[in-house]
């Protein structure tokens, strides 16, 4: 069970952050909106929220997740791939510190984003991206391993589309993952009750389970009965301006 979350809204600067998507730029006002409708689902799936001030000096600080990795006992500070967001790791850390026994951080050489890793329960898939590079992911392997949990690591180099691993796949509860079709016949799926995201729905491949409830974005009809006729108690957001800034669900809160 999560019990809390710390999240972050869009600062005015927001527009200015990174993003690889041809969407056009965000308008803040509307992801202010959103972010709060989110912050709304997070409060209704039963989390007690932290909710930190804009960051104006950070455009992509709203996503929170990519400078954390949480466990019950451990936090493990990230260093984000991105030179311009490395800085919100020290922004956010004092917050994120506070709640845990104990805490660790990737060290250079390594980088890596919160986004590119994926909890599964008592497993971790680890992306290797253009943002989480081997030593970072090597890092992580060792600490989560050390603190009892299995880890693979999922290369998603050739896999264009995806900014980070969690843009691809996303845990659904117990031996079940949502996974986008390029990434499917992945060896580190065998085994896991793969559900394929429909073609043409990828966006909608991050979707975070949080308390027996699923939060999907809305705009994806398939993929949203897909989930419902597995039984799953899905609630539909709509994250169009976070979106354009090739942002998902998970990456608007750490949560543990
Ligand atoms: N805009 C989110 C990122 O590129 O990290």
């Amino acid at each position: 069970m999560f019990t809390r979350a710390i999240v972050r809204p869009p600062s005015s600067t927001f527009a200015d952050g990174l993003t690889s998507s041809a969407l056009g730029r965000p308008v803040v006002a509307l992801a202010l909106a959103q972010h709060e409708a989110y912050c709304r689902a997070l409060e209704e799936c039963g989390l007690s929220l932290v909710r930190l001030p804009a960051d104006e000096g950070y455009p992509d600080s709203t996503f929170v997740e990519d400078t954390a990795v949480l466990t019950p006992a451990l936090a493990i500070l990230t260093r984000p791939g991105a030179p311009s967001r490395q800085g919100e790791v020290e922004a956010i850390a004092s917050e994120i510190v506070r709640h845990f026994p104990a805490t660790a951080e990737i060290a250079e050489p390594g980088t890596l984003d919160g986004g590119d890793i994926c909890e599964a329960g008592s497993h971790f898939f680890i992306g290797i991206s253009e943002r989480t590079n081997e030593e970072g992911a090597r890092q992580l392997g060792f600490l989560l391993s050390r603190e009892g949990f299995t880890v693979s690591m999922v290369d998603i180099r050739e896999v264009r589309s995806l900014l980070h691993l969690k843009s691809g796949i996303a845990w659904l509860g117990g031996r079940r993952l949502a996974v986008i079709r390029e990434l499917a016949s992945h060896a580190a799926f065998h085994g896991w009750e793969v559900v394929i995201v429909p073609d043409g729905e990828e966006y909608a491949a991050n979707c975070v389970a949080i308390n027996g409830r699923l939060l999907i974005s809305s705009g994806f009809p398939h993929f949203e009965s897909l989930l419902k006729d597995l039984g799953l108690r899905v609630l539909a957001l709509d994250m169009t301006e976070f979106r354009k800034m090739d942002g998902g669900l998970s990456c608007l809160s750490l949560r543990f």
